[in-house]
């Protein structure tokens, strides 16, 4: 299986750090962040990994990585044509390296604790479909959010940042795809916020009874704020202490 990293977008909310550096290079302990998705997806064996990023940004990536000589990996580049276009829009840059396989996604501001391989294991029994990994929180207000129907295990929809929130999960930036994602998101329309939004997609599998999902059993950070960035460094850094970071 291959892995998609999505390292682009604007970073609005890390300004001023972002007006001059990708926010997936800012320090997330000793590394940058984008150091940790790829290891989450070495930890499960993907090491065929495509990095999608915004134009200006590629140089540093490269420059930082290389083709992933360091990691172990072998690392593949492209560039996301619309900036901020949406995690949707990021994803249709991967098709030609994903063809017609199974792969897994991940926001690259996303740093978690869980190892991938139960969940990959779990898709990979899947025969076709999507699968989302949850997480409760605190304020799902900041998330897509499911509808959960949990009598019979299944997600009934997912709003996108609602005023209201259905459940206390939230949507987390790890999915896993079939080939049909590619072809799905050419039938969605960008959101209020100007987006082609994943979770548009999801409720899509959702519809055709495709979506299926586990929940997160350790912490989960959205690396996407100041406060959630600074927690990010510090449970990074406990778990170096602790552990071998793998
Ligand atoms: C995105 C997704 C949202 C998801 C979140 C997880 O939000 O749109 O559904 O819950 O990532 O990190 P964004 O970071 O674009 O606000």
């Amino acid at each position: 299986m291959k892995g998609v990293i999505l390292a682009g977008g604007t970073g609005t909310r890390l300004q001023p750090f972002t007006t001059i550096l990708n926010k997936h290079l800012l320090p997330v302990g000793p590394y940058p962040m984008i150091h940790w998705p790829i290891l989450r997806l070495r930890n499960a064996g993907i090491d065929e990994i495509m990095i999608i990023t915004n134009k200006d940004d590629l140089s540093s990536f490269i420059k930082l990585l290389g083709h992933g000589e360091e990691l172990n990996v072998k690392l593949h580049y492209k560039v996301q044509k619309n900036k901020g276009g949406g995690i949707a829009d990021a994803l249709v840059s991967a098709k030609s390296f994903i063809g017609t396989g199974k792969f897994v996604v991940l926001l690259g501001d996303n740093i978690f604790e869980d190892s991938l391989l139960p969940y990959i294991e779990d898709f990979k029994e899947q025969k076709i479909g999507a699968r989302i990994l949850l997480k409760e929180v605190k304020d799902p207000t900041r998330y897509g959010v499911p509808d959960m129907d949990t009598i019979n295990n299944r997600v009934v929809s997912i709003i996108e940042k609602p005023h209201n929130p259905p459940s206390t999960y939230c949507v987390t930036g790890i999915y896993m795809y079939d080939h049909q994602v590619f072809t799905m998101i050419e039938t969605i329309h960008p959101s209020s916020r100007n987006e082609l939004e994943i979770t548009d997609v999801n409720n899509l599998y959702i519809k055709n009874n495709q979506l299926q999902y586990n929940i997160l059993a350790g912490w989960w950070i959205d690396a996407g704020t100041h406060d959630s960035l600074y927690k990010a460094f510090q449970y990074i850094n406990e778990k170096a202490n602790g552990e071998e970071i793998n």
